[in-house]
């Protein structure tokens, strides 16, 4: 049975592994507790005692407006620990998978963005994950980085949590409608990473489709859509709830002013994962009924 270790067990995907991998695989999760990757010496050691076979990475600092602030914590997380992470992987012969963004581009294309195509990020959380790609591909001869946009899931802390959240205390909300993107369930995330180990477990010394993945569903919309779509989703279920009754409006980047730049237009093209792999994830539209249902 081969031996999986989950770095960022707490989060949203790590939350959502726990439930896919445990059924078929000997897997140990990591939290912050267990490592920090504000130190990640101690991961040597722990390497040597566990032996997995595959190494998912899915612990990093994701708050894009505090990493504008806290610029070196988030390239410790997403860029330095990740270079030490690789070049461990890579000395134990093991797989690194990790999760990566679509803010790695500028988003001053229209059209969605193929593997193939420069990165330029605008913001610190952006640049830092992007080096935390550069250092796997120059270190790791077995990896899979896999980016993906807009996680959403049940209980922790995303998009269509906080709005329903800001519904208790406010009436009306302003939700920006020029960035265009899409979200993603964490269980459709997780599963479909499950299925991409299953797919190459027996034979990665043979395995030749290492690389740079997106993963996404297949179609994009803006942060106003995800959030009127929640809402007409929650009104189905719980007609009278603060969500429900509240006012949701549309509002320009320019005049919500962020404190990180973000991508005008970010969808992944997922194409690829669909040749090599014969996985696709479902449209926004199922990741949010999942996340109201
Ligand atoms: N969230 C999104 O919208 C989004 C979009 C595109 C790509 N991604 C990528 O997808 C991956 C997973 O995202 P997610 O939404 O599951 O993230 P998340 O819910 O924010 O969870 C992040 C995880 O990283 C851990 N972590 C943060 N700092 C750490 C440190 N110093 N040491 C050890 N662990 C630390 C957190 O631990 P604690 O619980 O202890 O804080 C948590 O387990 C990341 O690579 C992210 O860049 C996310």
């Amino acid at each position: 049975m081969k031996k999986i270790l989950v770095l960022g067990s707490t989060g949203q995907i790590g939350t959502a592994l726990k439930n896919d991998l445990t059924k078929w695989c000997e897997v140990t999760f990591f939290n912050r507790n267990d490592l920090d990757f504000a130190n990640i010496e101690p991961l040597n050691t722990k390497l040597k005692d566990l032996k997995p076979d595959f190494i998912i990475n899915s612990a990093a600092y994701t708050n894009v407006d505090h990493a504008e602030e806290f610029i070196d914590k988030a390239f410790q997380v997403n860029s330095l620990a990740v270079e030490k992470l690789s070049k461990l992987a890579n000395s134990i012969g093991a797989v690194l998978v990790h999760f990566s963004t679509d803010y790695v581009f500028d988003g001053k294309k229209n059209t969605p963005y193929a593997e193939t195509e420069m990165p330029n990020p605008l913001s610190i959380y952006g640049k830092s994950k992007l080096e935390g790609e550069q250092f796997i591909e120059k270190n790791c001869s077995k990896f899979l980085i896999l980016r993906t946009s807009g996680v959403i899931s049940k209980n922790n802390d995303n998009f269509v949590s906080k709005i329903k959240k800001l519904a208790k205390t406010k009436k009306e909300l302003s939700v920006i409608n020029d960035q265009i993107t899409t979200v993603n369930f964490s269980s459709y995330i997780s599963k479909a990473t499950s299925k991409i180990i299953q797919k190459i477990e027996n034979n990665p010394d043979n395995e030749n489709r290492w690389g740079i993945y997106h993963m996404s569903g297949s179609e994009p919309g803006s942060w106003f859509d995800f959030a009127t779509y929640a809402q007409k989703m929650n009104k189905l279920s719980d007609p009278s709830s603060s969500f429900s009754q509240m006012k949701i409006s549309p509002i320009s980047s320019r005049e919500f002013n962020q404190k990180a730049k973000r991508p005008k237009y970010s969808f992944l093209a997922s194409d690829k994962l669909k040749i090599n792999f014969g996985i696709s994830l479902p449209n926004w539209k199922k990741s949010i009924s999942e996340v109201i249902g």
